[in-house]
């Protein structure tokens, strides 16, 4: 059985990974700060609370434990906090990420899948579905933490046999379909969860920046993708590099990860509305910069080479999975 450790495995994405590599046959350690996770989110493995800027405990992990891969979620994620905090980000994120890929080189441990981002895009003119090769344009320091790592991991794939793959991920969205674990982000920025906490009464009211945008209904189009088709996806990666890549070889490679479709923020809102069974207000407020009005991503890549297709495509799904875990609470 492999071991992969996954830093950042008792948050959203990470939490549903852990248990994605359980189903496929890996043993999972867990490093998490709970910075912003929770221990009872992660359903099996081992966890281990510390911080991947601690190089004493990453050699005593490495050492201890046969770790085969990493699966490097650790990250503090919020955008907008890191346009007041950009130095805490730089250090957690990129600084985090060169201590650990440090510590792997040390332990001669290869692999490494990583969570990037569509922000490394910034904001493209176009509303056509972005394509990876795009320009990295970051508009945030966030985006820009992000698209520092996959600068790391390709320049270290030139220079040796680290094998790392970047998922660029879009919206991340939805829950475990048993709802026994979900998105718990504390503050909560991401529209769904947000949507949902207005139709159960947490929130007075869902605000939707900008209705005059060039889309159909006037709000911004967005691409959400269901967390276990992320997860999945983070199985696909692994086992590409496992699999497919040359072991004499150091490999770099990055893939968008969405469904390609666009829903917009009133169609989140009138779904949301339908699935719970529940009407609130939703105000119309002004755009908001930065935001650009489509944001879709083209995952043709990931598709054909790393075989990954998505399960939950469909907004509703991901909305109900969502709903489930938040009434289970
Ligand atoms: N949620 C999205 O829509 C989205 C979109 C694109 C990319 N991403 C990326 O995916 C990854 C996971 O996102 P998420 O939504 O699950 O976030 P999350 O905040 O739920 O999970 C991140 C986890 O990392 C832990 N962590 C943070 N800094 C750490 C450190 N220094 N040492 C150890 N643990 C640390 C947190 O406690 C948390 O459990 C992040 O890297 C994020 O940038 C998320």
């Amino acid at each position: 059985m492999k071991t992969i450790l996954v830093p950042g495995g008792a948050g959203f994405i990470g939490s549903h990974t852990v248990k994605a590599l359980h189903q496929h046959g890996y043993k999972s350690i867990i490093l998490d700060n709970f910075s912003n996770g929770y221990k009872e989110s992660v359903l099996n493995g081992e966890v281990i609370e510390g911080d991947i800027r601690d190089s004493a405990l990453l050699d005593k992990i490495f050492t201890e434990h046969n770790i085969d891969a990493v699966i490097h979620f650790a990250a503090f994620i919020e955008a907008g906090e890191s346009v007041v905090n950009p130095l805490s980000f730089y250090d957690n994120n990129t600084a985090g990420t060169l201590n650990l890929l440090q510590s792997m080189q040390k332990h001669k441990v290869e692999h490494i899948v990583f969570s990037s981002t569509a922000a490394v895009y910034g904001q493209p003119e176009e509303d056509d579905a972005l394509v990876e090769t795009l320009p990295k344009l970051p508009i945030n320091p966030y985006g820009q933490t992000k698209w520092a790592v996959e600068c790391m991991l390709r320049d270290l794939a030139v220079s040796c046999t680290f094998k790392s793959i970047a998922l660029r991920y879009f919206n991340a969205a939805g829950s475990d379909p048993s709802g026994q674990i979900g998105e718990l982000h504390e503050p909560e920025t991401h529209l769904i969860p947000l949507v949902l906490q207005a139709a159960s009464g947490k929130r007075k009211n869902i605000k939707m920046f900008g209705t005059d945008y060039p889309t159909p209904d006037g709000t911004c189009i967005r691409d959400y993708i269901h967390v276990c088709d992320l997860a999945s996806a983070h199985v696909k990666a692994l086992e590409y590099l496992f699999d497919r890549v040359e072991k004499t070889e150091g490999f770099y490679d990055a893939f968008n990860l969405g469904t390609g479709t666009g829903f917009s923020v009133r169609e989140v809102i009138e779904t949301a509305k339908k699935v719970t069974g529940i009407d609130f207000d939703a105000i119309e407020e002004d755009r908001r910069p930065g935001d650009p009005a489509f944001l879709i991503a083209n995952a043709s890549k990931a598709n054909e080479i790393l075989g990954w297709q998505p399960e939950y495509p469909k907004l509703e799904d991901m909305i109900k999975h969502a709903w489930a875990f938040l009434k289970n609470r």
